[in-house]
């Protein structure tokens, strides 16, 4: 079969009945949503928090996840948290070259290149965007002298250490998770307290569902029944797998639902929606 399959070389050939293309074309339709959403909001500096009133010092409010952790903040700009939040202080002048006054740039680096370098994602989008090849059994764009991931996509390794960074933004958001249930310093829940608990609950079952985690999290062990001392560490790798075996859903699930708590801090914040709580 695989002989048959190999011989087939032609773009898009294919003996497979079904709609195979499905697949393909939601991923491609998905991640282009989410990167000229992501783009865009990124490219606001604006309206990326809420607290009910303007600049006020007490504790709590609900910030967007795309703009989790302010390292700057510029004075003057609508729906910001005030400048005693950012972590670094006020926006400094060296960075007058970044569009919009956004601190958003200065951190989707780490969640991005996680994303980007997964190894679903990886699969998703060399079918849906670079057609190598566009599903099993399917004829791809033919490769001269192909070298898989030890040529150029050796910065496909950067996976590994751009986990770190994912799993100290778990923590991060899960701070953010918490001050969502307060504002100016009293207890309350609002919806978006609740959307903002979702959060790092799905970025959590993603990143903790990681093949690079698990990897770890296994002692970095490539044979089990090698070694004799192997047993607490395989049991902590099959705890992993139960996330590991959902990944893809949960890749998905944690993007769809950080571009619906941005857009959800962004509509509160704008006024274009009231949050309904327990604080008024
Ligand atoms: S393999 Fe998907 S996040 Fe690591």
């Amino acid at each position: 079969m695989s002989q048959i399959i190999a011989e087939k070389k032609e773009f898009l050939s294919t003996l497979r009945e079904d709609k195979w293309w499905i697949g393909p074309l939601l991923v491609l339709l998905g991640l282009l949503s989410f990167i000229a959403y992501s783009t865009w909001a990124a490219w606001q500096g604006e309206y990326f928090w809420w607290s009910g009133t303007v600049n006020t010092e007490g504790f709590g409010g609900y910030l967007s996840p795309f703009y989790s952790p302010p390292l700057f903040l510029k004075e003057g700009m609508n729906g910001i948290p005030p400048i005693s939040h950012a972590l670094f202080g006020a926006w400094p002048d060296w960075l007058w070259w970044l569009p919009g006054y956004s601190p958003a740039w200065l951190i989707l680096v780490f969640p991005l290149s996680f994303r980007f370098t997964c190894y679903y994602y990886r699969k998703a989008y060399y079918r849906a965007f670079a057609f190598t090849p566009p599903a099993c059994a399917v004829g791809g764009i033919p490769q001269k002298d192909y070298k898989g991931e030890t040529g150029l996509l050796l910065f496909q390794n950067v996976h590994r250490y751009a986990m770190y960074f994912a799993i100290i933004f778990i923590f991060i958001l899960s701070y953010d998770a918490v001050m969502a249930f307060f504002r100016n310093g009293e207890f309350g829940v609002g919806v978006g307290s609740i959307v903002l608990l979702i959060n790092p609950l799905l970025l959590g079952a993603y990143t903790f569902g990681c093949h690079s985690f698990r990897h770890l999290i296994g002692g970095k062990m490539d044979c089990f029944s090698c070694s004799h001392s192997a047993e607490h560490a395989h049991s902590r790798w099959k705890i992993v797998t139960f996330l590991n075996r959902r990944h893809q859903i949960f890749a998905w699930l944690s993007l769809v639902w950080v571009l619906l708590s941005d857009v959800y801090v962004r509509l509160v914040s704008m006024g274009v929606i009231t949050d309904l709580n327990t604080w008024v």
